[in-house]
């Protein structure tokens, strides 16, 4: 290869958002300038492409089609924030499966998900394309989407390489400001913000993708103790890392640059392989080279790498893409019936007060009201591939659909999201009174959240909570349908609505999703991956906090809290309600004391004692105290989800071994220090049971 060829495998260029490749990459492709393209999909478009790659090129090495497929090609999945929700591990495997099918067909063989960065600030717009604030509950996600995606090995047919991204803390970013600067210590790196990308590698990822975002002092697309320290040499990565879209021109203005060249010689030094849209590594490479400042040996191993990955997705051998197989694989009806049932397993129920949900069949009539009702774009969330708006099922649809005999449905928007009119009110009342029953959908547009998408408030926006105040005022009983990407400060319905549902976007099959939980025919069982403030002013909250040297105290004002809103979330890490009851006991350990190396299994009862099926997820949390370094008051070490039938019993088994039970030391070494391990349990983070482990060095 010549050092043009080498180069031209490190540049990834940016098709149009509708799929089309641009005539430049024709030309570049049969140079032998181009590597890989993102956003053309299509079998049509991707072959014709490929065709110029593979016939045309000196050397027919095949392109690499990518392309954002982060909760769903054209069948769209709820957001990644609502899948985590669902703490359904084994849902998220399979709906990254049916993604990877559909993404393939189109010729799209490399996605870039899944997203594993930990968010603590609901404030970042990005939270949503996450699975919360949880290391374990994001490993876990993470865990789950690479092995959907990627299969047992990425060269099958119907996969897809995946990509863990964005490497690393770009959640941390400061205020929650979208690109913002991020400082964040080794512990807190390998603690919180380490374990989902850790998962992915030892999951097999093929790709990563280095961040926006300036961390410590070195952007991450720069960062040679995060892209080579840790990642390549600590943990024995050897796929590709590719730039987040422009990273590595924005070196210069992050001020580490002075110019494009230093750019492109600091990113690839630090470990980055291909370049995302901005094209530094071929512009500047041949001098870099010529002048010693970049051995020819660094460029020949980023190409080794991406060559790797091709040969290993099969591309040199099946390049192209069929339009008989996309057409018969998008939208099959399996899975439409997959995202429907991700949509309702997503759910969480917030409140339910005097059980005004389930939906009675009887009922004779039903108001739905509110901006997000009938709003199509919204339900497909973030990232919506190459889903269709008009393929999506809204809530409207979704009670329509249900061909209720005798039931009357009046619909009114009411008002928009982000609006300040209140023209519609009236017409909303109306629709109210002529009703027995309102349903309230309310929360966030879709464009409020995900990337560049930060908010300073956490409110319901516009005039929406005025709305859901003059339905309140007409005494009619109501249920909210709350669809947002993040967390929301909705402390006047919390404590004044009905019924409260937390349904995310739900993605194409969200309304019948939504519909099959206000009638009863899934019982909600999702829990919230991530704390709801009761402020913005309380951000960052999150349930594995440190104590401080003063916990919070009521009545002793010199403790850790504030003076205008109570130091508590309004809805807990790990919470949500069911139709019906659940209760835990009986948490006990198969030995009360364990040597430093050993492993023990937590147990604790599980039953059912309302009156419907339902879910529950059972949760298993520790705390250290008196070790050598101050640690969490709670950590989440296992969780499992489990359908149980009315009066039915379960026993649930949790692991614990060095990894559950082990933590950084002050020298950044890995530990399980002897002393006391209280283990909790629960059905939420505020756990109901607890019991004490003794850990006891191995000579005692
Ligand atoms: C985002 C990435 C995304 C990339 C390509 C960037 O702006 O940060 O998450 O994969 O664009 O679309």
């Amino acid at each position: 290869m010549t050092l043009e060829e080498k180069l031209g495998q490190l540049q990834q260029l940016d098709g149009t958002a509708e799929g089309e490749y641009r005539p430049e990459h024709v030309e570049l492709a049969r140079r032998g300038r181009l590597g890989s393209t993102l956003n053309v999909r299509g079998a049509r478009r991707t072959t014709e492409l490929q065709r110029v790659a593979v016939e045309e090129s000196r050397l027919r090495i095949p392109l690499l089609f990518a392309f954002d497929v982060i909760h769903g090609y054209r069948t769209v999945f709820p957001v990644p924030l609502a899948e985590a929700a669902s703490w359904d591990v084994r849902l998220v495997e399979r709906n990254a499966a049916i993604a990877a099918a559909e993404a393939a067909s189109a010729g799209v063989r490399w996605t870039f998900a899944p997203m594993v960065d930990i968010a603590r600030d609901p404030r970042w717009g990005r939270i949503v394309e996450g699975s919360g604030e949880d290391p374990l509950l994001g490993a876990e996600m993470a865990r789950a989407r690479v092995r959907g995606f990627q299969g047992p090995d990425y060269g099958l047919p119907g996969k897809v390489v995946a990509c863990a991204k964005h490497w690393v803390a770009y959640g941390a970013a400061e205020g929650g400001r979208d690109y913002n600067t991020t400082d964040v210590s080794e512990r807190t790196l390998r603690e919180i913000y380490f374990p989902p990308f850790k998962a992915a590698v030892d999951a097999g990822v093929g790709t990563f993708m280095s961040a926006f975002n300036d961390l410590n002092g070195l952007p991450t697309s720069a960062n040679p103790h995060t892209l080579t320290d840790v990642l390549r040499q600590e943990w024995k990565f050897d796929g590709i890392v590719v730039s987040d879209y422009t990273s590595v021109q924005e070196l210069v203005a992050h001020g580490l640059a002075a110019d494009g060249r230093e750019a492109a010689a600091l990113a690839l030094r630090a470990g980055v392989d291909m370049e995302m849209v901005s094209r530094l590594f071929n512009e500047h490479g041949p001098a870099l080279v010529s002048q010693g400042r970049i051995p020819m040996a660094a460029i020949d191993e980023a190409v080794r790498r991406v060559l790797r990955i091709k040969f290993r997705l099969g591309l040199f051998d099946n390049p192209y893409a069929s339009e008989a197989e996309e057409n018969e694989t998008l939208l099959r009806a399996e899975h439409l019936a997959a995202a429907r049932q991700a949509a309702a397993r997503s759910v969480v129920l917030l409140k339910n007060q005097a059980g005004v949900l389930p939906l009675s069949r009887s009922l004779k009539s039903i108001a739905v009201i509110g901006p997000l009702a009938d709003d199509a774009q919204s339900l497909l969330g973030s990232w919506s591939g190459d889903g269709r708006k008009e393929e999506v099922v809204t809530l409207l649809a979704g009670l329509r659909a249900r061909n209720i005999a005798g039931l009357r449905i009046h619909y009114a928007k009411g008002c928009e999201v982000d609006g300040e009119s209140r023209a519609g009110f009236d017409e909303a009342v109306r629709a109210a009174k002529k009703a027995s029953f309102v349903i309230l959908a309310v929360g966030e547009s879709a464009a409020m959240s995900g990337e560049a998408a930060s908010r300073s408030s956490l409110d319901l926006p516009g005039r929406q909570l005025e709305l859901v105040q003059a339905v309140h005022a007409t005494g009619k009983p109501y249920a909210v349908v709350l669809m947002n990407g993040r967390p929301l400060s909705i402390n006047w319905l919390a404590t004044n609505a009905p019924a409260i549902l937390e349904t995310w976007f739900g993605g194409t099959q969200a309304g019948h999703a939504i519909a099959d939980v206000l009638f009863g025919d899934v019982n909600p069982g999702g829990k919230l991956p991530v704390t709801f403030p009761r402020s913005v002013g309380q951000v960052p909250l999150y349930y594995n906090h440190k104590p401080t040297g003063r916990p919070p105290e009521a009545g002793n004002k010199y403790t850790s809290k504030y003076l205008d809103v109570p130091w508590t979330p309004l809805y807990p890490f790990g919470y949500g309600l069911s139709y019906t009851e659940f209760t835990l006991s009986n948490l006990r350990l198969s030995a009360a004391r364990v040597p430093p190396g050993g492993q023990v299994t937590a147990r604790v009862d599980v039953q059912n004692t309302g009156r419907l099926p339902g879910d529950e997820v059972v949760q298993l949390y520790i705390r250290r105290a008196a070790v050598s370094v101050t640690r969490p008051v709670k950590e989440l070490r296992g969780f499992e989800r489990i359908t149980l039938q009315p009066g039915e019993m379960r026993t649930v088994e949790f692991a614990l071994g060095p990894e559950q039970l082990g933590f950084y030391d002050h020298a950044m070494k890995f530990v399980v220090e002897p002393g006391v391990v209280d283990i909790m349990a629960g059905s939420s983070s505020e756990t109901t049971l607890s019991t004490r482990l003794e850990i006891v060095p191995d000579n005692q």
